[in-house]
């Protein structure tokens, strides 16, 4: 673990976790960083902890002892946040240290029984609500539920005006050197950037008229960090972060990068060969191109470049009378996420009565996410000249109805 002063007696603890079926399911490329913090004034908080995993909790002890911070004198354990990627930790903790309060929403404070017991006391917050820590150090915690569970808390420190965010404004990746965003190298920025993308439409996105409900709320904080739970720390320009999350709500509303991605499957080559078409003719067109194909790419990264592309290509045949499987269960997910309102062409293969068309449509009626269609086409085994030059159109069609949708 990484031990970094963020202020006069603002700490953080960070570690990188890699390997991580992260919440049982996001194969992540490149891993994602877990943040702790502590605020010292008289009194000691601990905001947000650890995974529970074997040996963590252990090693964040021996971190905290390394700051002279005996764990068993720990006064108050804030819980932005239930999920166990922070709380983990806590069913270990509640037996290294007697007189604990954790401080949490009504909605945490049952999530905290149910996980790990009752024999802890917990003082239960509400919008506003305070808590001075002495020396300077004052609190006040401000619940933005739903982002993304129910029990959702930001956590503010006015004395170094410090917003402890947890998941709000978190990345994935790893970090190396740099944990402050004045440290990052260009690269390092772009790197985050695109890791936001995949944590915010992975992990968020289903929640985006939540989000912007507490980006409202970070708002009317004077704020000169940001500390997520996961990801760098926001001190020279806090307000990119916050106008990032702002764009992201909008990739989930229809807008996006001026890409196109195409989510493609195909059996034996016969979708294939419309789908090379249709990349020569983007590449031609000047338009960035991503090939996702089916079922080769991981779930995560599926999501993050239909999630961040204003236009998206959906090829695939038929396969026993509808949607080839695994482009199927790509926009289901796609739905599931609330990824609404892109622009988008479907072409596809068949052998000899189709029915790929008709469960698109169903899946994206099904899942209300209103895609605009600029055309719809099947066509029977190899793609004919005739096919080809309606896929032409269509993403002619389809370029020209993106640029309204960049952002
Ligand atoms: C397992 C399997 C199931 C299929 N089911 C259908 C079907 O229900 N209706 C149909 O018209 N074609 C069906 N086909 C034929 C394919 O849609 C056709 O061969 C198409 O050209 C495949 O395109 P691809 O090479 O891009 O996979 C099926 C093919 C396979 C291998
Ligand atoms: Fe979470
Ligand atoms: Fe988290």
């Amino acid at each position: 673990m990484k031990k970094i002063e963020l202020a006069d007696g603002v700490y953080m603890l960070s570690m990188n976790v890699e390997n991580i079926l992260f919440e049982g399911m996001w194969d992540l490329a490149n891993g994602v960083t877990l943040n702790s913090y502590i605020v010292k004034g008289d009194k000691t908080a601990v905001i947000d902890g650890v995974i529970g995993w074997d040996g963590i909790p252990e090693t964040l002890y021996k971190n905290f002892e390394e700051m002279n911070l005996n764990p068993k004198e720990i006064d108050y354990l804030i819980v932005n946040h239930m999920e166990p990627d922070h709380s983990g930790w806590i069913e270990n903790f509640k037996k290294v240290n007697d007189h604990l309060t954790i401080i949490c929403t009504d909605k945490a404070a049952k999530l905290i029984n149910s996980f790990y017991g009752n024999e802890v006391e917990i003082r239960v917050v509400k919008e506003g609500d305070t808590l001075d820590l002495g020396k300077g150090k004052k609190l006040s915690f401000h619940p933005s539920p739903n982002v993304h569970w129910p029990d959702t808390m930001l956590t503010y420190e006015s004395g170094t005006k410090t917003l402890f965010s947890c998941d709000m404004y978190g990345a994935f990746g790893k970090i190396g050197e740099h944990y402050f965003d004045d440290e990052l190298t260009p690269e390092e920025v772009e790197f985050f950037e695109k890791e936001g993308i995949r944590y915010f439409s992975n992990v968020m996105g289903t929640f985006t008229p939540m989000v912007k409900k507490a980006i409202e709320k970070t708002k009317e904080l004077d704020i000169n960090i940001i500390a997520p739970g996961h990801g760098p720390v926001y001190r020279k320009n806090p307000q990119k972060i916050i106008d990032d999350y702002l764009r992201f709500c909008k990739y989930a509303e229809g807008y996006g990068k001026k890409e196109i991605s195409i989510l493609w499957g195909s059996m034996y080559g016969m979708t294939e060969k419309a789908v090379n078409y249709a990349e020569k003719i983007l590449e031609r067109e000047g338009i960035k191109v991503n090939k996702l194909k089916m079922p080769l790419e991981t779930e995560s990264e599926m999501l993050a470049t239909v999630f961040q592309s204003a236009g998206i290509i959906v090829a695939a045949p038929t396969y026993e009378y509808k949607l080839f499987p695994p482009v199927a269960a790509a926009m289901e997910e796609i739905g599931r996420k609330k990824v609404a309102g892109k622009s988008a062409l479907y072409f596809g293969s068949f052998g000899w009565s189709g029915g790929a068309e008709k469960e698109l449509n169903e899946i994206v009626d099904r899942n209300r996410m209103k895609w605009d269609f600029v055309d719809t086409i099947e066509f029977e085994g190899s793609p004919k000249t005739e096919d080809l030059n309606r896929i032409e159109e269509g993403i002619s069609k389809l370029i020209k109805q993106i640029e309204a949708k960049i952002s």
